[in-house]
C-alpha cells in the first residue's frame, strides 16, 4: 500500500510511519519541515512533500491518513491561535479533499483526524459515537474538521473519523508532560478530580488505526479510546503509583481557570467515552485498563 500521511512527524505519526514501513508499505509525508529532518523522524525511505501542490492528478495513493494540526493545549487560545488551530486542520483538510477529487485514480480510504473533545464537557454522561457534537470552541473545531473531510464520501472513498482520546505514549504527549512533576512528588489532581479522562495506550491507537485501514466495512466515526475511562483523581493516583511517588496535592480550580483562560475546560472538564464502534467491528484492546497500560509504558 502507498499512503500519504499529514502530521506524520508528530507523536502519533512517527511510530505509525515506522510500523507501516516495517510491514512493507510505502509512505509519503506532507510536512512543513525540511526533508532531512522528516526522514530522521519518520524513516530514511519516506518521500517528503512540503506542499500539497506536489499531488498531481497522475499520482496515486491507496490511502490517506490526515493527522496534521497545531497542538491544542500548548498555549492560551488567543484569537490568532484559534485561527491557527482551525486553519491547520480545516483548511488543510479542504485542500486534501480537492486533491483527492482531482486524482485520476482516487485512494480507497481517508482516515481523518478528530478528537473526543467533539463531545464537549459531559460530566457523568457516557458518550458513544452516536452522541451529537457539543458547542464549545474545541467541540466545534472537531466537528468542523470532520465536516471538512465529509465530501470524500461523495467521491467514492471510505471515510473514518479518528475521534482520538488522551494518547499515552512512550515519547511525547500527555505522559511526557506529566512525568516530571509526578516523579518529583508534585503530581496533583486537577480541581475536584471528578472529570473523566478517556485515554488510550499508543499501541492500541496504532493497532486500531491499522484495523480501520484494513477493514473494508469500517466507516464513520470511531472513538479511539480504551474501554475503561477513569476520573482525573483515579488517573492521578494510578500514575503516582506507577512512578512509586505520592500524589496528595490538588491544583485548585480557580488557579487553573486563571492560568488557562478559555482552555480551562480541557483541564477541569472531560468526557466519559466508550469505543463502541471499534468493539462492534471486532477490535480487541491489548490495554483495556489504565494500571496495565501505565505499567507497560513506564515499568
Ligand atoms: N496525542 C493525543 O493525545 C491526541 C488526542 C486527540 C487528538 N489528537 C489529534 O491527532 C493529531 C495527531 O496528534 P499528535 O499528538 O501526533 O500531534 P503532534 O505531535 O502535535 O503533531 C501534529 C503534527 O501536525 C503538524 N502541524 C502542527 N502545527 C501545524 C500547523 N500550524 N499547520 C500545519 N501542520 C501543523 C506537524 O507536522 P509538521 O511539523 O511535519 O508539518 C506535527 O508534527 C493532531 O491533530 C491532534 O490534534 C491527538
Amino acid at each position: 500500500m502507498h499512503l500519504l500521511i499529514t502530521g506524520a512527524t508528530g507523536t502519533l505519526g512517527r511510530p505509525l510511519c515506522t510500523t507501516l514501513q516495517q510491514t512493507g508499505h510505502r509512505v509519503t509525508v506532507l510536512s512543513r519541515q525540511p526533508a532531512e529532518r522528516v526522514r530522521a523522524l519518520c524513516g530514511r525511505d519516506v518521500e517528503v512533500w512540503n506542499d500539497l501542490a506536489a499531488w498531481t492528478p497522475e499520482r496515486h495513493f491507496d490511502a490517506v491518513v490526515n493527522l496534521a494540526g497545531e497542538p491544542i493545549a500548548d498555549a492560551r487560545w488567543t484569537a490568532a491561535r484559534k485561527a491557527r488551530l482551525r486553519d491547520s486542520r480545516i483548511a488543510l483538510t479542504e485542500q486534501l479533499v480537492q486533491r483527492i477529487a482531482a486524482a485520476h485514480r482516487r485512494p480507497a480510504v481517508l482516515l481523518s483526524g478528530s478528537a473526543v473533545g467533539v463531545y464537549g464537557d459531559g460530566g457523568e454522561r457516557v458518550f458513544t459515537e452516536a452522541a451529537p457534537p457539543a458547542a464549545d470552541f474545541a467541540a466545534r473545531l472537531c466537528a468542523d474538521w470532520e465536516a471538512a473531510a465529509r465530501p470524500v464520501q461523495g467521491l467514492g472513498l471510505r471515510l473514518c473519523w479518528l475521534r482520538t482520546g488522551l494518547v499515552l505514549a512512550r515519547d511525547g504527549g500527555l505522559l511526557a508532560r506529566m512525568r516530571l512533576p509526578f516523579s518529583l512528588g508534585l503530581g496533583a489532581r486537577l480541581g475536584d478530580g471528578r472529570q473523566w479522562m478517556s485515554w488510550i495506550h499508543e499501541d492500541d491507537w496504532h493497532a486500531l488505526l491499522l484495523h480501520l485501514l484494513a477493514d473494508p466495512q469500517a466507516s464513520g466515526a470511531f472513538n479511539l479510546t480504551a474501554p475503561q475511562p477513569v476520573t482525573n483523581a483515579e488517573f492521578t493516583a494510578q500514575l503516582a503509583r506507577a512512578l512509586h511517588r505520592p500524589a496528595f496535592l490538588a491544583a485548585p480550580a480557580w488557579v487553573l481557570k486563571l492560568a488557562a483562560g478559555e482552555m480551562a475546560p480541557l483541564l477541569l472538564g472531560g468526557q466519559r467515552v466508550l469505543p463502541a464502534h471499534a468493539q462492534a467491528r471486532g477490535f480487541h484492546f491489548r490495554h483495556p485498563a489504565l494500571g496495565g497500560a501505565l505499567q507497560d509504558l513506564l515499568g
